[in-house]
């Protein structure tokens, strides 16, 4: 048994997918399932006795004590959080409850449990944590990549508040000796993405014919990886990795914010092409920027790929296509998770943006 948190949200429900169809082992996936967190993407699991799901909060430290007590796993997997920068700028508080005081409370609980466990059960007993590159703060052009050892230089309330809690983690390893592994990973894309974040958010408007809202020039880079990938590096990770070590996991893609919107509507010209030859490069419109917006990200994974064995199976082109096939396939998932209040997020986003919105020069 282990106890996944988070796991109805984008990474965690195709964590928890992964793992119910590699393993027997069942697992207990505790979710608050707020805005971001979709019982849907979990609709195929509905007869599966092998996945317990409780909605709660990881700062619910009783909750969390008494499902370690009852359920006994032999590993904790810490997905949940607050996870959009955007969001993060409007409204930091959230992110610094969930992302700070809820990973302390879950560590709380987990070193309270940890200290009942003996033998083999204390030998194996694991605490992962899921972090972001974005701990490590932007990179100019030429930089060479993050590596394990980047010194942590957050930007957003986001970042700032993922970095504390890696150091959080850090500190109940060194101070109480809790098991803990931590995974710093790059831009993660595929299916069940909350439409939000670039890729799905792209992918929507564009379906929808709606502008496609480029922030600043486009020239911002991130390293995008197929979740997918991500899920089997976590898996690796907490069989094979050493106890206190951190683990940077990326795509090895390396790609411009308007290269990517570029590649998704020729994808979209291609599988859902437009009427009378129009293109959905059309609706591309630059937009004002984020606020302290990180210019670049790439992730030196040479340490997973070497102690661990471990490397992507997905190009960003294989991918990328998979993910916008998906979004074609899944019309209705989308609809459901874009309710009243996805519609008040994206006024309150992208109104204020508006006033730049340069149609694309071709
Ligand atoms: P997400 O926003 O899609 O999902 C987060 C999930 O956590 C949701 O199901 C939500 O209901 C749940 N949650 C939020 N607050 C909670 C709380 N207080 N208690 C219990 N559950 C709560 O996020 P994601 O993109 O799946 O990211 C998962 C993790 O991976 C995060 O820790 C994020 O920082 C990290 N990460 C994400 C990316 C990425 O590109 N998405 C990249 C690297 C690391
Ligand atoms: P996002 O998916 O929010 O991830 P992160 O900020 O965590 O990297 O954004 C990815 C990149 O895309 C980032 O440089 C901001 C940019 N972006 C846009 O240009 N337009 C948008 O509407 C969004 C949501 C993001």
């Amino acid at each position: 048994m282990i106890l996944v948190t988070g796991g109805a949200g984008f990474i965690g429900a195709n964590f928890v997918l992964d793992w119910l169809s590699n393993h027997d082992e069942p697992l207990i996936n505790l979710d608050k399932l707020t805005y971001a967190g979709n019982l849907a993407s979990l609709a195929s699991l509905a007869n599966n006795g092998r996945h317990i799901f409780v909605q709660g909060d990881i700062a619910d430290g009783a909750l969390v004590a008494s499902l370690l007590e009852k359920y006994q796993p032999r590993a904790i997997v810490h997905f949940a959080a607050e996870s959009h920068v955007d969001r993060s700028i409007h409204g930091p508080e959230a992110f610094l409850q969930t992302n700070i005081i809820g990973t302390f409370q879950l560590l709380q609980a987990a070193r309270q449990f940890f200290a009942t466990l003996s033998g083999q059960a204390a030998a194996q007993f694991r605490f992962l944590h899921v972090s972001t590159d974005e701990v490590y703060g932007s990179l100019a052009p030429d930089a060479p990549a993050f590596t394990e050892q980047h010194p942590y230089e957050p930007n957003s309330p986001y970042s700032a508040s993922k970095a504390a809690s890696d150091h959080l983690v850090r500190a109940w390893h060194h101070t109480y000796g809790l098991p803990v592994l931590t995974t710093n990973c790059s831009n993660n894309y595929g299916p069940l993405q909350f439409p939000e974040k670039l890729i799905p958010l792209m992918i929507h408007r564009g379906l929808m014919g709606e502008d496609l809202p480029v922030y600043g020039d486009g020239q911002n880079v991130r390293d995008w990886l197929y979740v997918g990938d991500h899920c089997t590096a976590i898996r690796r990770v907490l069989e094979k990795g050493t106890l206190g070590e951190t683990y940077n996991i990326g795509g090895r893609a390396e790609m411009k914010n308007l290269d990517v919107v570029h590649t998704l509507c020729d994808l979209l010209d291609e599988l859902r092409p437009k009427t009378k030859g129009a293109s959905y490069r059309d609706q591309i419109r630059f937009v004002t920027d984020r606020p302290g917006h990180d210019r670049r990200y790439a992730i030196d994974s040479t340490r997973i790929a070497t102690e661990l064995e471990w490397k992507p199976s997905e190009t960003f082109a294989t991918g990328l296509r998979k993910t916008v096939q998906w979004y074609l396939d899944h019309e209705a998932w989308v609809d459901n998770v874009t309710s009243g209040a996805y519609r008040q997020w994206t006024q309150l986003n992208y109104q204020a943006r508006e006033q730049d919105n340069q149609v694309e020069k071709k």
